[in-house]
């Protein structure tokens, strides 16, 4: 593993447009614990992570960084921070207990926490679902079964009504194709299957549930401003090879296309179509309309390029993704390529033209230690300047990127890689619940601020 040499760029806010949001994000199920209180329901992760051998420490979100109770203080840190504004997720769980009637309680704990971003001076991003489906809804099939797709409309029809007045901006889902794909194809997420037929299902459904939301809110949220966060990867060719150039283009097309092309109003991709044959998904009679639904920005969420290589043998895409040793990779091993955001910004404008584009998600992992009291994460540092400069870049070629938010305000329960991974501005010691500004968040900080 190579690591960078240059040194970073100096990066001053006023290189940045005026007006633009700076944030950072988190997720319910990773940060909030109580995971058994105020009514709060089972959901598929809390399923997931009882099953032995799914995640990598063999933890789980019930108390993750106990932001159910803690969240006057994380909400001071997003403060001291110098953002204007904090992307967060509505858990589901908490607001339909058994999965018909919203339960109030929920509502309140989300009420409170809006209020308390709004007296501090944070513009509210919630994200209506970021993967933490109630589990009654997995008994019926989960996002395979189009019913989930209505209860998943009911659920935002009573978030947007209660919340509506005082929150404008919605993410209508966090990342599809996590959804879909470490859901039900890899397995890696929950429900945990390994069928590819039910993951492009699951996938098209999540996409419709989207269209449908997009309408609710507008009912329901004065001046709404709402768009879908998408994880999209730079696929890049291992050789200048025809074969691994074929592939490449196959692998973008699941990977990026297959999202992309629908919501602006392209359908899916005929190639990748193709490819996948009988596993397509089954559309309805205007469902592709309803998913090209026009948004008022699309959220990016950008972590790492992807290389492919021609592998005839592995269907369905005959490709496979590569690890090249001689480039610089986070603690997580994905490969740090702030080239990656500003090419794909590019691309997102030019292709396909969101009225706005927000960096929804970016940041990095690394081993934290604590020294004195005192985290010199000066790789994660890096990280970010380096991101911020790419973006500052694309914005100087005319694509609107309007807002920037960094994964994450809180180190977290990282999924499948349980407490293993840390991601944070702010370091978490998950036996005390105390937090350390990392020296990322110092740099973050003193840029906003100053
Ligand atoms: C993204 C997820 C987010 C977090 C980061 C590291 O895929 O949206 O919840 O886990 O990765």
């Amino acid at each position: 593993m190579t690591s960078k040499t240059s040194p970073d760029p100096q990066l001053v806010r006023s290189d940045f447009p005026s007006g633009f949001r700076w944030g950072t994000s988190t997720s319910s199920y990773q940060i909030e614990g109580a995971a058994q209180e105020d009514g709060r329901v089972e959901s598929i992760w809390d399923r997931f992570c009882a099953q032995p051998g799914t995640i990598r420490d063999g933890s789980s979100g019930l108390v993750a960084c106990d932001h159910y109770h803690r969240w006057p203080q994380d909400l001071d840190l997003a403060r001291e921070l110098g953002t204007n504004a904090y992307r967060f997720s509505i858990a589901w769980p908490r607001l339909f207990g058994d999965g018909t009637t919203v339960n109030a309680k929920g509502l309140d704990f989300y009420e409170r926490l809006v209020d308390g971003m709004l007296e501090r001076g944070l513009e509210p991003w919630p994200t209506l679902y970021h993967w933490d489906l109630p589990q009654a809804l997995q008994e019926q099939g989960g996002w395979v079964n189009r019913g989930t797709v209505h209860a998943f409309t009911d659920f935002v029809d009573a978030v947007t009504r209660r919340l509506g007045d005082r929150v404008r901006n919605w993410i209508t889902h966090n990342e599809p194709w996590c959804t879909a794909m470490h859901g039900n194809w890899d397995g890696m997420h929950a429900p945990g299957n390994k069928d590819l037929r039910i993951a492009l299902q699951v996938c098209h459904h999540v996409l419709l549930s989207h269209g449908l939301a997009v309408p609710i809110v507008r009912a329901n949220v004065k001046d709404a401003h709402v768009g879908i966060a998408l994880s999209l990867h730079p696929i890049r060719s291992a050789s200048d090879k025809a074969e691994d150039i074929a592939a490449t283009y196959r692998h973008d097309g699941l990977r990026n296309r297959w999202f992309l092309d629908p919501l602006f109003g392209k359908g899916y991709p005929e190639d990748v179509l193709a490819l996948v044959g009988d596993a397509a998904p089954g559309i309805e009679a205007g469902e592709m309309e309803a998913i090209a639904v026009p948004t008022d920005f699309m959220g990016l969420n950008y972590y790492f390029p992807e290389k492919i290589a021609d592998a005839p043998d592995n269907p369905p895409l005959h490709g496979k993704v590569v690890h090249p040793q001689d480039v610089e990779r986070t603690a997580f091993g994905w490969e740090v390529a702030p080239d990656g955001l500003s090419q794909l910004l590019r691309r997102i404008d030019r292709e396909y033209g969101p009225r706005e584009i927000h960096v929804t998600e970016n940041g990095s992992s690394y081993d934290d230690v604590v020294d004195n009291g005192e985290v010199r994460d000066v790789q994660r540092r890096s990280y970010l300047i380096r991101h911020l400069d790419a973006m500052r870049e694309a914005i100087a070629d005319g694509v609107p990127v309007k807002g920037y938010f960094a994964w994450s305000l809180l180190d977290n329960f990282e999924w499948a890689e349980g407490y293993t991974r840390r991601f944070g501005l702010t370091y978490v010691d998950f036996d005390t619940q105390q937090r350390i500004l990392k020296d990322s968040g110092k740099w973050y900080r003193d840029f906003l601020v100053k």
